[in-house]
């Protein structure tokens, strides 16, 4: 999936990932939030980053819906579209995470490959994968954009849980089953 530029040399700090951890007092780590969109993936990570923001941690939330207004907004939604998605968000995030921060990333990321990809690019132990778990039919009940409604009436091509696959995970760090716990309940399993 990641290719290297040609004649391209890594070029070191001088800052290291931990005197910028013990500056912060506390670890980088990356949340990964997958699931259906309306599944509750960006109110978790926007409500766990003021969380984690009021007591004094330096974190930040990268979202789908946000990045595909800039950075990603050449990018639609076939498979190759969201593997290249993932791909620059999975780097930009490591980026973040190297600058210390708590990274929460809210992306559908459809497939275990994409996941296992991402999963691949931080270092053992600080990526945490969040299935925000949320069956179809209350997702569709949910249709916060109005998107599952024109999904279905065929008006948009590729959707996610309605003419485009979403894999479980399985071996998620987290399972948090948005239809049955509160938001307050879901952040509070989250280590
Ligand atoms: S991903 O599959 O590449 O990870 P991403 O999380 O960035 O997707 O974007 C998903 C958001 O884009 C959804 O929450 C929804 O608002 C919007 N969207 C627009 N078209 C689609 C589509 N065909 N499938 C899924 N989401 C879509």
């Amino acid at each position: 999936m990641d290719k290297m530029s040609e004649n391209v040399v890594w070029y070191p700090g001088k800052v290291s990932l931990e005197e910028r951890e013990n500056r912060n007092g506390h670890g980088a780590a990356c949340y990964w939030f997958t699931g259906l969109s309306g599944a509750g993936k960006s109110t978790l990570a926007r409500t766990f980053e003021k969380k984690l923001f009021d007591e004094g941690r330096q974190v930040f939330v990268i979202d789908g819906d946000n990045v595909r207004h800039g950075l990603n907004g050449d990018l639609g939604f076939s498979a190759e579209d969201r593997e290249e998605n993932i791909r620059r968000v999975g780097h930009m995030a490591r980026l973040m995470f190297d600058a210390g921060f708590i990274v929460l990333c809210c992306f559908i990321s459809p497939t275990r490959a994409l996941r296992e990809h991402v999963r691949g690019l931080f270092p053992q132990g600080r990526f945490n994968e969040v299935h925000v778990n949320c069956s179809l039919e209350e997702c569709i009940r949910r249709d916060p954009k109005g998107l599952y409604k024109k999904a279905i009436a065929g008006e948009i091509p590729d959707f996610t849980g309605i003419s485009a696959v979403y894999e479980e995970p399985d071996g998620a760090e987290y399972v948090l089953d948005t239809a049955k716990l509160s938001v307050e309940e879901c952040l509070n399993r989250l280590k």
